[in-house]
């Protein structure tokens, strides 16, 4: 075995059955097992997510961000520019679907329920842990807006750079977080023969999680 079978085998995911067994009652403890895997596996950017956002006309639109937090208490976290496209639209529209895809262990996650913004102490806290080139281009960037050409922003870039120099980045008021408080989790296991595994989670009334199993 050699190159990416090698690799595959090494990460243990192939054609693995899910069990209902195996599954831990805790979607959130599910979901790190997942994230610990594919880390494991040394997949890039494992916690990479596409997160949706549907706008005036029902036009849905996605993208990809970073889960930077995930927790029973605190929800699932991401980080952005609240005047983005995204933004606007989760203020309009506050529920959203999440979903992640591990090609190489056959697993897709999805998460759905709504969507509230961090508090400023969260958004505070994380955007101390950036680097500090991040910190500027989140400065330097209208994100979603119309840039002209390339050379605008890279302008943007030197003179944000130019005006924090030698001082500490604050977290921007037009930047921060985004909580999803899912709802439901499901989870894919690739199989044999297209006979996966899939089990959805979903919160009672009580607010106790039900796991269910469905066709693939
Ligand atoms: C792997 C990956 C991770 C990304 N992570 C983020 C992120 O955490 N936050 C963010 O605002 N954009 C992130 N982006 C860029 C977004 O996908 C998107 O282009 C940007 O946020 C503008 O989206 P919008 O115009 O729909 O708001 C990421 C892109 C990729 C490919």
């Amino acid at each position: 075995m050699f190159g990416i079978t090698a690799w595959i085998h090494a990460a243990g995911c192939v054609s693995r059955p899910l069990n209902p067994e195996d599954l831990s009652p805790d979607p959130y403890e599910q979901l790190t097992l997942w994230l610990d895997k594919a880390r494991r596996a040394r997949l890039p950017e494992p916690n990479a997510m596409a997160v949706c956002s549907v706008g005036e006309d029902g036009t849905p639109s996605q993208r990809m961000v970073l889960m930077k937090h995930h927790s029973p208490e605190n929800g699932v976290l991401f980080y952005t520019n609240y005047a983005s496209r995204k933004a606007k639209e989760l203020e309009a529209h506050p529920k959203t679907s999440l979903l992640i895809h591990y090609h190489l262990l056959q697993r897709q996650i999805r998460m759905t329920g709504p969507v509230e913004r961090a508090t400023r102490a969260e958004s505070e806290a994380y955007f101390a842990t950036r680097p500090r080139s991040s910190q500027l281009g989140a400065w330097a960037s209208r994100q979603s807006d119309i840039l002209p050409d390339r050379a605008t922003f890279e302008a943007r870039f030197e003179k944000v750079k130019k005006e924090f120099e030698g001082k500490d980045i604050p977290c921007p008021e037009f930047w921060g977080g985004y909580r999803v408080r899912p709802d439901t989790f499901e989870f894919w296991q690739g199989r044999a023969y297209r006979l996966h595994d899939r089990f959805v989670y979903a919160r009672d009334p009580a607010g106790a999680w039900t796991i269910t199993r469905l066709y693939p």
